[in-house]
């Protein structure tokens, strides 16, 4: 499974401890920046390369960062097929893979510690969609309200 993780300044430093918590578990990981702290990085810069990754097919989930996940999520569900969430707890971060085939998880820097942030992480990164037929009906709906978004 190929993992990209973004961050502007309110997410930098959570983003660096979740991108060498990934790296000790084995698991590699595409940076999409930043790759230094800048307070006036903005956001949409910084997630948006991640998303149209993720859009395109190239990254398979990625892990967005601000300071309080909100724009990053907003910016990435601009972007065909991503299926962002701002997530600050387990259940939904597995959850909302196997039902929603979440793609983008997004979280606060500014919010979560870096103990959760690893437990959301992982929790994500392992879970699997389940493909079931309402799961897939429901995203189907999705897909056509997308459709007439993008066209
Ligand atoms: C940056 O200061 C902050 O506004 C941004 O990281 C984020 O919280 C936006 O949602």
């Amino acid at each position: 499974m190929k993992i990209g993780i973004a961050a502007d300044h309110g997410g930098f430093t959570l983003k660096q401890e979740i991108r060498d918590m990934l790296e000790g578990n084995d698991i590699s990981v595409t940076d999409f920046g930043a790759d230094e702290l800048d307070s006036s990085d903005d956001y949409p810069d910084l997630v948006a390369p991640l998303a149209r990754a993720v859009s395109a097919g190239l990254i398979d989930r990625g892990i967005a960062v601000c300071g309080s996940g909100v724009g990053a999520s907003v910016v990435a569900n601009k972007f065909p097929g991503v299926r962002a969430a701002l997530i600050t707890e387990t259940y939904s971060a597995r959850q909302g893979v196997e039902h929603d085939n979440m793609n983008l998880m997004c979280l606060g820097g500014r919010v979560i510690g870096p103990e959760l942030a690893r437990e959301l992480v992982l929790a994500f990164v392992k879970a699997q969609y389940t493909g079931e037929a309402r799961h897939r009906r429901r995203l189907q709906k999705v897909e056509k309200i997308e459709a007439r978004m993008f066209k």
